[in-house]
């Protein structure tokens, strides 16, 4: 095979695309963060493909796919066939082309596309070798996976722009391809906010297409249990439904029953068959995860026999964080959870089951002298000892049922049980540890492969962990470091991405996430090392085949992000543009017209005069690749910045964290540290400044563990019974230039404009340091807006205050 076949136009891809990052960077506004996407993307010389195939060899020539053509199996093969009609439903779907479906007979002798098999091909259980010519596509697998794979390739080829089209050249070509590691997946969180399950099986098609195959479902944990168990109907009962957290969720009263709405939702037996199976045809396999011993709170609800406490929760908990609600490590319990793994392992046919063992903190055990007496009991040294030693009951027990105990790497602190495979999250250290003692390892390390950070810095970004996580964050992670010997290196089975939902509430925002950043993960599971440099330049491809899938991909890593400087002397705003990754053509207008492909080009920093409306948009040739972002600049506006548009003061835990209200409809979204809410607008430029004002929301804080609550979060005492923000200059120790009284804002579980109050005459640039008094910490107050206004200024209201909403 040749892995040099393009090597040539790649590296001088690579030169180009870094030439462009270098020659931005200088100009960036975000500390070289973000580069100024003013350079063209260089068409790959490529297929873009992903992953990224071991191997492409370009030949002469084009198949011209078109309906009427046909795609042919073996005689008598249902699996072959299968594929055909997953290709041929997904083509009509993408590109409204209408493929027929026959068998090698002889019958159809034109150019047709050949699903075969046969001795010689590729050796390997997903190996395929995908062969394209003016004369045919042929897919040659030894087995069903491999061809799957291949038919995700001819895909993939057919779809790299969107839209319907009467026929598409398919470039000659030969691909030979194996993936790098067996274990490519994707974790869904459907516990801190529920899916349904038709979104399961749309990601599960999602998947397949990056050629992803393990769903690594989490279905149990302190807010929820997702999985009917009929031995204990009370696990979904109760332990299925919870009153979300805040003012606005208990003032929400269901007519029903007279008491706040419940959240929550199960899959039932029936469910899960239908889904599993779904998944199967699509080659992704799905490891179910029954967390224990901690992240138990939702089974304890439902059976308190099930506690290590005299008296454990009795309401299903609405807060993040980690509880310290542990199973007992007692005979009864232990039954069941055999139990519940004997209906769970009728239900999923994986080979692994994941039994969770993260974040089991033990003062219930410390503190429970029947725990205690058996850990004496059982020769243990500590509590760490005796979770393995439960761990070790399950790990039998699966053994002895033909399955594989999988755990995250906690499970390594009370030494490893005979069978267990690590899930590393804590950093790739868990999963050397693993390899160097034998046992197998997967990465879903945090926060590179944690899904949940938001993906940019932009006011219209979904809610999220603060710091941000990028394609190319993923991209550069080594699944495999140096550090490793050959031998362990054979101990890592992949690569998971983890859709934690904490901060994910609604199904279009897990699409959001969750793409196309799967795409980086594919490709570091499946691509050979070294292999996925040119990732970026085919993000245009991927974004097109996106669409066609109706995901609600994320253009996060193209979209326009605007940063601005008044200069109150000439009136003048500089505007500065840049997106996240540097891919594609910034276009904008300053007539309120939409960016097209023609607008003027984004070069450099450009000056406007107020007012003004700045709109811009970013493309790859014709193709957009984000959505148009607009900001208008008027005297009242030209210094309004967003939470998101603030710094945190020591940035240690944020969050861009949703509004509990209103309960329906559009909430805002607010940068908070959670730590230290305190925000400083960087900069302000204070000449001809009369007053403040702010939009500030008020959000519950549900948090719990360790670094968290009124223990470790400080506030200045209040002066009014309601609370004030308190502005201050230079440093939040400086001197105090306003204070906004917070009583407007009380009754208001949303959000509220706070009248602007007068300031002293300030010159020129200077940080300003906001922070609130408030003598409890819940509920928690946040900025959604500072707004500096000119001398003599009116409050504006709320209007305009939200951008484009979070999608
Ligand atoms: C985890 O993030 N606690 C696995």
């Amino acid at each position: 095979m040749d892995r040099s076949a393009f090597s040539g136009p790649a590296i001088g891809l690579i030169t180009a695309l870094t030439l462009a990052a270098t020659a931005a960077t200088a100009a960036s506004p975000f500390g070289g963060l973000f580069s100024a996407a003013s350079k063209a993307p260089a068409a790959p010389a490529a297929p873009s493909l992903i992953p990224q195939p071991v191997s492409i060899t370009p030949a002469q020539g084009a198949f011209v796919l078109a309906s009427g053509a046909h795609i042919l199996v073996p005689p008598n093969d249902p699996q072959a066939r299968w594929i055909a009609q997953y290709l041929s439903d997904m083509l009509k779907r993408t590109r409204g082309i209408e493929l027929k479906i026959g068998e090698e007979n002889g019958e159809v002798t034109g150019p047709a596309i050949h699903l075969t098999r046969g001795p010689d091909a590729p050796v390997g259980d997903e190996a395929y070798r995908l062969a394209a010519a003016p004369a045919g596509v042929t897919v040659l697998a030894a087995n069903d996976a491999g061809l799957f794979y291949g038919a995700v390739t001819l895909l993939q080829l057919a779809t790299e722009s969107d839209g319907h089209a009467g026929s598409i050249p398919l470039p000659a070509l030969t691909i030979d391809d194996a993936p790098r590691y067996p274990w490519r997946g994707l974790l869904l969180d459907s516990v801190r906010h529920f899916q349904s399950p038709e979104f399961v099986k749309k990601l599960i098609d999602d998947m397949a297409v990056h050629k992803l195959n393990v769903l690594h479902w989490h279905l149990t944990d302190d807010q929820g249990w997702r999985l009917e168990i009929k031995k204990y109907p009370r696990l979904t009962e109760v332990g299925a439904w919870r009153v979300p957290a805040g003012e606005a969720a208990l003032q929400d009263i269901d007519p029903a029953t007279k008491k706040p709405r419940l959240y929550g939702g199960f899959y039932t037996q029936d469910q899960v068959k239908d889904i599993v199976a779904y998944a199967a045809q699509r080659h992704v396999t799905i490891v179910p995860e029954i967390d224990m011993p901690g992240h138990a709170t939702a089974a304890i609800v439902a059976y308190p026999w099930l506690a290590s406490t005299p008296h454990p929760p009795t309401a299903v908990p609405s807060d993040w964080g980690v509880y310290p609600n542990l199973y007992n490590p007692d005979t009864p319990t232990i039954g069941f959870l055999q139990d519940v793994l004997t209906e769970v392992i009728a239900l999923f046919p994986s080979t692994y089951i994941h039994v969770g063992g993260d974040e089991a903190v033990k003062t219930q055990w410390s503190a429970a002298p029947t725990i205690q007496a058996q850990v004496q009991a059982l020769g243990l040294k500590n509590d760490d000892e005796l979770q393995s030693w439960m761990t070790g009951r399950l790990d039998a027990w699966l053994d002895a049922h033909g399955r594989r105990l999988v755990g995250w790497d906690d499970i390594l602190k009370g030494g490893l049980t005979p069978h267990a495979t690590v899930m590393s999250w804590q950093g790739p250290a868990g999963a050397a540890a693993a390899a160097a003692q034998d046992h197998d390892a997967i990465l879903a390390v945090d926060p590179t492969l944690y899904l949940d950070h938001r993906q940019n810095p932009a006011p219209d970004q979904p809610p999220g962990r603060g710091s941000l996580l990028t394609l190319k964050d993923i991209d550069a992670f080594d699944p495999a470091p140096a550090s490793l010997t050959d031998e362990q290196r054979g101990h890592i089975l992949g690569v998971e991405g983890a859709v934690w939902t904490e901060h994910i509430r609604t199904e279009p925002r897990v699409e959001f996430m969750t793409f196309p950043r799967t795409a980086a993960i594919a490709e570091i599971g499946w691509s050979p090392p070294g292999s996925t440099e040119t990732l970026l330049a085919r993000m245009p491809a991927e974004m097109a085949r996106l669409r066609d899938l109706g995901v609600n991909a994320a253009d996060s890593a193209f979209e326009p992000l605007l940063t601005s400087d008044f200069d109150p002397k000439t009136g003048t705003v500089a505007v500065t543009l840049a997106t996240e990754s540097g891919q594609g053509e910034i276009r904008y207008t300053t007539d309120g017209a939409e960016p097209t492909p023609r607008s003027q080009r984004y070069d450099a920093p450009f000056a406007v005069r107020l007012p003004s409306r700045v709109r811009a948009a970013t493309f790859a040739g014709a193709e957009p690749l984000s959505h148009a972002i607009e900001r208008r600049f008027d005297a009242d506006t030209v210094r309004s910045r967003d939470s998101h548009e603030l710094k945190t003061c020591s940035g240690k835990l944020d969050l861009s964290l949703e509004d509990d209200a209103p309960v329906n409809g559009p909430r805002a979204v607010f940068l908070v540290d959670i730590q230290n809410p305190c925000w400083i607008y960087p900069g302000a430029e204070l000449d001809g400044v009369g007053a403040i004002d702010a939009a500030v929301g008020q959000v519950p804080y549900n948090f719990v563990g360790a670094g968290l609550g009124p223990e470790v979060v400080k506030f200045r005492s209040p002066a009014t019974p309601e609370g004030e923000l308190e502005v201050r200059l230079d440093t939040c120790e400086g001197p105090r230039i306003a204070v906004l009284p917070l009583k407007p804002a009380a009754a208001n579980l949303a959000v509220t404009a706070l009248p602007p109050v007068a300031i002293a005459p300030v010159a020129g640039k200077h940080d300003l340091c906001f922070t609130f008094t408030q003598h409890a910490l819940d509920p928690l107050w946040v900025i959604k807006t500072i707004n500096l206004l000119p001398a003599k200024a009116q409050s504006r209201g709320l209007g305009g205050l939200f951008g484009a909403g979070p999608k």
